[in-house]
């Protein structure tokens, strides 16, 4: 069991947070999307994982009414499988309690296994199918979850 720390990225994590992207997703998000976000906070709220002082993952979360949206979460191909995503999750779920909500949703591509176990072994459940909701046409899956979501 490796040690993940938690903690709010500042504008400085750009770098680290592309490279993140671009190592994770076929369709990352932009450099400049994510600069916008990282200096003017509370649009969305970026967290991130480090271990051995390395950011090796991150996510972002939006709090709506009573329901907060998970819109990113990645984790670094090398640094998988050691709770980094977990630990997130956890953090993501107490700012959520924190601020009132009841809920917590997420979408996610239908074709990825991976991230689809992973919410599950949380206890997310499937909500509905959005049709063609990425760009290259694919289907999202929309799951929730109440809170507090398990984290084992
Ligand atoms: C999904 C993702 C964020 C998980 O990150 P992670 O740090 O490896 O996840 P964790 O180590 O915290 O895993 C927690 C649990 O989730 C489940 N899980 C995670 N990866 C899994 C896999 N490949 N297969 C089956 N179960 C998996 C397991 O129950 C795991 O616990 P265990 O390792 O004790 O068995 C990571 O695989 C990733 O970045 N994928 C690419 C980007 C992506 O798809 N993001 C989600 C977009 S919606």
């Amino acid at each position: 069991m490796q040690i993940v720390d938690i903690d709010f990225c500042v504008p400085e994590d750009l770098k680290s947070l592309v490279a993140i992207e671009e190592a994770c997703f076929n369709d990352p998000w932009s450099e400049l999307l994510i600069e916008y976000d990282l200096n003017n906070p509370g649009n969305a709220i970026y967290m991130k994982a480090i271990m051995k002082r390395t950011i090796v993952g991150y996510g972002v979360l939006g709090l709506l009414d009573e329901t907060s949206h998970l819109m990113n979460l990645a984790v670094m191909p090398e640094f998988r499988r050691h709770g980094a995503a977990l630990q997130l999750m956890a953090a993501f779920g107490e700012l959520s309690r924190s601020n009132g909500c009841k809920r917590m949703r997420l979408e996610v591509r239908s074709s990825n296994i991976t991230a689809r176990r992973f919410y599950a072994s949380m206890g997310f459940v499937y909500s509905s199918r959005l049709k063609s909701y990425y760009s290259d046409g694919e289907d999202a899956l929309l799951l929730v979850s109440r809170l507090p979501i398990k984290i084992k």
